[in-house]
């Protein structure tokens, strides 16, 4: 059954032309993030043949100022050291925009600027706004852009326009919803490309590879043979300089309502019957959501980081950081037992864990299978065999780790457990791109496939409405503690315990 693969094969990689528009030229993401991928899309000679970057944001600037604030960003944040050859084609495509989100008239310039761009090059470039902005300026600007044409009422010419919105989406069911409402006032649904980059990183990719296009694995992958699943998004930094951001939001609204769930969903999605039809993944991916079990109180364990010691340096604890309000419960870790109540897997517990000053920075998705049952090795050392795990490691070293049982060298009859690896590194010998380089070229090529529906973001935010409500005031609902460079607290050790499973040792 190779359908599911042929099509996108023969695609053709470059999009159309395009115009690319940044709001939040000066921030953060854009410098350390976007204006990197791009650059390294260039160097790769993915992008359309006619181009421009127009960055837009507060801050007043010229072309020539942004330019040279790109090229700093670049040669800091760029996966590949910068190359005079790409950067002085790549700098031609840069250009800036003064522009404040909710100044009406200055969406009326910009209009005029970018149709002046199509005008002197004779191109009629598709436009992709990119918000990289406070998300409480989502709205506004997707008013003022489809106010002045640029939204819903684009389709009726040849060109397109389509809106990419990063990250938080919403901040509980009610206000994801008020958000999904309010950009398709201003943009259909099809324009409208919630990204999560953790879509957009190779090895998450490769779980759709891995399960469907092997034939060993999916006659496996359910409650018969599956014991149960964990998946853990562990880093070793601390809030940082986000800590006001943070402590509104917490590890559950920060990572697991997005990157973890998306992940997850992967891994347990039934076959899509196409990768070319974004639908037909994102389908799928809502109905495992949808049969996520209510998340029981007693399923589910918060905590926040003390001092502690990471990677033998002292670190302050979570309320030491400039930014948290005193007295907060906000979460810097949590941990849930999940269940997927459907025919595939009722019954598989699944494991999930996020935290923030952990000892080491990996995230890893693992399958347990089901025990081999002993009794022949009785008498041989023997007294439990290892269980067969699948590791799939997203990052930092991107690979998959399968361990099974095998026979130690010598006389006597025994069985260890070995590691069979693949590495990517060693296969590929290749550095893989970073996720926002395919999730914008994607966004360029109008390939919805690895960004996020406006239902499997409700189903997600639906899911936890229950833990956040634990979480309330006056529920009595305790926040652990745990060291910084640790674990995480011994309750949600307890928790894997009551039900007979631990967590993996990473
Ligand atoms: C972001 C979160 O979405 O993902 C951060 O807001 C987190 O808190 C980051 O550190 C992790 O991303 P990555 O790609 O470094 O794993």
């Amino acid at each position: 059954m190779d359908g599911l693969f042929q099509e996108g094969e023969n695609r053709v990689l470059r999009p159309p032309s395009t115009g690319v528009v940044i709001f939040g030229a000066t921030g953060d993401l854009t410098q350390r993030k976007l204006l990197p991928a791009l650059y390294n899309l260039a160097a790769d000679d993915y992008l359309p043949s006619e181009f421009f970057i127009m960055g837009a944001s507060r801050t007043k600037l010229s072309d020539e100022e942004f330019r040279a604030r790109s090229r700093e960003s670049l040669e800091k944040f760029s996966r590949r050291p910068l190359d005079p050859a790409v950067w002085e084609q790549f700098e031609g495509k840069l250009f800036y925009q003064p522009l404040d989100g909710t100044t009406p008239k200055d969406f009326d310039a910009l209009r005029d600027r970018l149709s002046s761009m199509g005008k002197e090059r004779q191109e009629s470039f598709n436009l992709l706004f990119y918000l990289a902005t406070s998300p409480s300026h989502f709205s506004i600007v997707a008013e003022n852009l489809n106010r002045v044409g640029l939204g819903k009422s684009i389709k009726q010419g040849p060109q397109q326009s389509a809106i990419v919105v990063e990250k938080p989406f919403g901040f509980d069911l009610e206000s994801a919803k008020q958000l999904n409402a309010e950009l398709q006032r201003h943009f259909d649904e099809g324009q409208i490309y919630r990204i999560d980059h953790y879509l957009g990183k190779e090895t998450v990719q490769n779980i759709l590879v891995f399960r469907f296009a092997n034939g060993i694995f999916e006659p496996l992958w359910s409650r018969e043979h599956i014991d149960h699943i964990q998946v853990s998004v562990c880093e070793s930094i601390g809030v940082g300089s986000r800590a006001s951001y943070f402590d509104q939001s917490g590890i559950t609204r920060d990572i697991i309502q997005n990157h973890l769930l998306q992940m997850l969903a992967l891994v347990c999605i039934e076959p899509p019957y196409s990768l070319s039809d974004p639908d037909s993944i994102r389908d799928e991916k809502v109905k495992v959501l949808r049969s996520i079990k209510p998340i029981g109180r007693q399923d589910v364990i918060r905590a926040q980081y003390g001092p502690g010691f990471v990677d033998g340096a002292k670190v302050n604890g979570y309320h030491e950081e400039n930014g948290v309000l005193p007295g907060s419960t906000t979460e810097t870790y949590a941990a849930m037992r999940l269940e997927i109540d459907n025919w595939r897997w009722s019954g598989v517990p699944i494991y999930i864990r996020a935290g923030k000053r952990l000892p080491r920075r990996i995230t890893e998705i693992a399958i347990y299978f089901n025990h081999a049952p002993a009794a022949m090795f009785q008498g041989r050392l023997v007294s439990k065999l290892e269980q067969n795990y699948l590791a799939i490691q997203v990052q930092p070293e991107e690979g998959i780790s399968f361990c099974i049982n095998s026979k130690p060298p010598g006389p006597r009859m025994r069985a260890k457990s070995v590691l069979m690896d693949f590495q990517y590194h060693d296969s590929f010998a290749l550095s893989s791109p970073e996720a926002y380089e395919r999730l914008l070229l994607d966004a360029m090529k109008r390939d919805a496939t690895l960004f996020t529906r406006n239902d499997e973001i409700e189903e997600s935010w639906a899911l936890l409405e229950p833990v956040f409500g634990y979480w309330q005031k006056g529920q009595d609902t305790p926040a652990y503690g745990y060291e910084g460079g640790t674990w995480g607290p011994k309750e949600a050790d307890d928790l894997l315990a009551r039900y007979g499973h631990k967590w993996r040792l990473l």
